[in-house]
């Protein structure tokens, strides 16, 4: 019988590691994992490139490999003054923006869904971030990522929110309400 292998969860560390992650197909399952609703959004590979690059050289960035090394989940967290829009609602807010980190972005590719990819990227994450609290937005109709964040500690911070345009799949911009989630070390 075929053994079935954990996927390992490592940190994006090099240049050299980025660009195989790239190579190893990154930026189509970002694109894939954000074209579903309730995201339904459309990235040119310039415009994923751009962020996870951003996220290898000023913030954190995790990815799950399967055991042939294709990449089939990622996670990844930024200081909070990088966000600039969201800063501002933080600030507002009264948060601390120096002494938090942003968690940008969390995918898994659909067929390893619900074995826990999710949890341990975040974990790992969490413990890579050099910062003691955390703060997350996600849309208020994905449950998901709230389950997994909840799962892992987050708590939604009440009456924090942001009203988000975005071009759909089929081209035409929609706004949806997105909540904020913290997490203290
Ligand atoms: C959200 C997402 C990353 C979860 O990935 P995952 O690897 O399937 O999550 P996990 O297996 O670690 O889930 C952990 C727990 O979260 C909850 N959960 C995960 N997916 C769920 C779902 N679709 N519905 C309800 N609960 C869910 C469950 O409690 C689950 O534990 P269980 O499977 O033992 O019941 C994945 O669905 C995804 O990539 N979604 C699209 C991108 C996205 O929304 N990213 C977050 C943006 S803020």
């Amino acid at each position: 019988m075929t053994e079935v292998q954990k996927p390992t969860i490592e940190r994006v560390q090099t240049a050299e590691e980025l660009n195989d992650a790239f190579n190893r197909g990154l930026v189509e399952l970002y694109q894939a994992v954000f074209a579903d609703p309730p995201y339904e959004e459309k990235f040119t590979p310039e415009e994923v490139k751009s962020f996870f690059e951003l996220y290898f050289l000023q913030g954190v960035l995790m990815l799950a490999k399967e055991n042939t090394q294709n990449v089939i989940g990622f996670s990844a967290s930024i200081p909070l003054v990088l966000e600039a829009e969201i800063a501002k609602i933080a600030e507002n807010f009264g948060i601390d923006l120096e002494a938090v980190w942003y968690f940008a972005d969390l995918g898994v590719a659909h067929e390893y869904r619900r074995q826990k990819i999710a949890q341990v990227l975040v974990q790992t994450l969490i413990a890579e971030t050099p910062a003691d609290t955390l703060i997350m937005r996600t849309s208020e109709n994905n449950i998901a990522s709230q389950r997994v964040n909840q799962g892992v500690g987050f708590e939604i911070i009440e009456g924090m929110e942001q009203f988000v345009d975005q071009q759909r799949q089929d081209g035409t911009v929609q706004s949806d309400r997105r909540i904020f989630l913290q997490k203290q070390k």
